[in-house]
């Protein structure tokens, strides 16, 4: 029995879902016709109190679409430095938005409104023009670790005081959600723009959302349809993210709880030097040196059928997600309790 704790995208679509899938009603999406994908984009929009939404293939599309439609060349984006859209995503706001990035030190990959506005560049014709916050929430090379609401308010406020736009990468605001019981309409109500992933903790095999207003999102349409990501009769995957929103979401709570275990079970070993106190999905941790590095504990964990993956030189990331089973959880707490030995 393998453990695949390397990410929540690896996650096989059920048969539930792929019933769901294959009884989806299409139509040509490039033309605005395909049901399910206007039912998809409705029913998120709906979730977060916004106005409109563009269904994607993929999260780095929905953030990259929101930093080309907020800004021009020249512009800067403020954000953590441990943020995907600066870190994963190809430095494709070089390549498509003709922007630069203004990189923060926050916590845990979170910042605050005393930060972004000591980062907000002065008019000078030498300078870049600061226009976009772009948030992440959870963060996740910051452990899954997630905003609290007055921070979201307060970094609002600076950002509309300064004339910025708000963006947020919420790949796994569902997890955020959860976790923080904040409404997601509080959300819609702050951000400019909110990116959401189907294919991370919800369980779908692809997609992503992207929610606005409706004239920013009929701009988003032609940015994506530039980007090469406009699709046909793609409600067939749709189905699957609609699927993932009535059916997943309230089995988060689960992975969290499945997180702590792996949390409280790496705090009681002795070749742990460090964890990231869990809030969602997701567990950072450091070994100890005189141990081994990460690259060697993810292989030896691997040659015990446990999966995961190495972050740093001595930082190894677990992820829970919906196909890790209470046995293969007792499992992976076997494995890495005989290590201590
Ligand atoms: C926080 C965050 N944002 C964006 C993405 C990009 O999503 P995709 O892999 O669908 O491009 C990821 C992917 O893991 C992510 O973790």
């Amino acid at each position: 029995m393998i453990v695949d704790l390397r990410s929540d995208t690896v996650t096989q679509p059920s048969e539930a879902m792929k019933a769901a899938m294959f009884s989806a009603k299409l139509g040509d999406d490039v033309f605005a016709e395909d049901p399910t994908i206007i039912e998809l984009q409705e029913k998120c929009a709906d979730i977060f109190g916004m106005e409109a939404g563009l269904y994607c293939p993929s999260g780095t599309m929905t953030n990259q679409i929101a930093i080309k439609m907020h800004t021009q060349p020249l512009d800067e984006v403020i954000c953590d430095k441990l943020s995907h859209i600066y870190k994963y995503e190809n430095g494709a706001w070089a390549m498509q938005s003709g922007v630069s990035m203004k990189l923060l030190q926050g916590n845990r990959g979170r910042l605050n409104a005393e930060m972004v506005e000591a980062n907000i560049q002065p008019e000078y014709d030498w300078l870049p023009r600061t226009k976009l916050v772009s948030l992440e929430n959870t963060c996740n090379s910051g452990g899954g670790s997630c905003y609290d609401l007055q921070t979201l308010k307060e970094i609002k406020a600076v950002s509309q005081k300064h004339n910025l736009k708000f963006h947020l990468d919420g790949a796994r605001i569902f997890n955020a959600l959860t976790y923080s019981k904040i409404e997601a309409t509080e959300f819609g109500k702050l951000f400019d723009s909110i990116s959401i992933c189907l294919s991370k903790g919800l369980g779908a095999p692809v997609g992503s959302v992207l929610l606005g207003t409706k004239q920013d999102i009929k701009f988003a349409r032609r940015i994506r349809k530039a980007f090469g990501g406009g699709m046909r009769q793609s409600g067939i995957l749709a189905a699957a993210g609609l699927f993932a929103i009535e059916n997943n979401i309230n089995k988060l709570e689960e992975d969290h709880k499945k997180a702590k275990i792996l949390e409280d079970t790496l705090k009681s070993c002795y070749y742990i030097e460090n964890v990231l106190d869990v809030q969602t999905n997701i567990i950072i941790f450091d070994i100890r040196k005189d141990f081994m590095n990460a690259e060697s504990f993810v292989q030896k964990l691997g040659e015990l059928d446990i999966l995961c993956a190495p972050f740093d030189s001595q930082t190894v990331r677990f992820v829970t997600h919906l196909d890790v089973s209470n046995k293969q959880l007792e499992k992976a707490v076997k494995v890495l309790k005989s290590l201590d030995n």
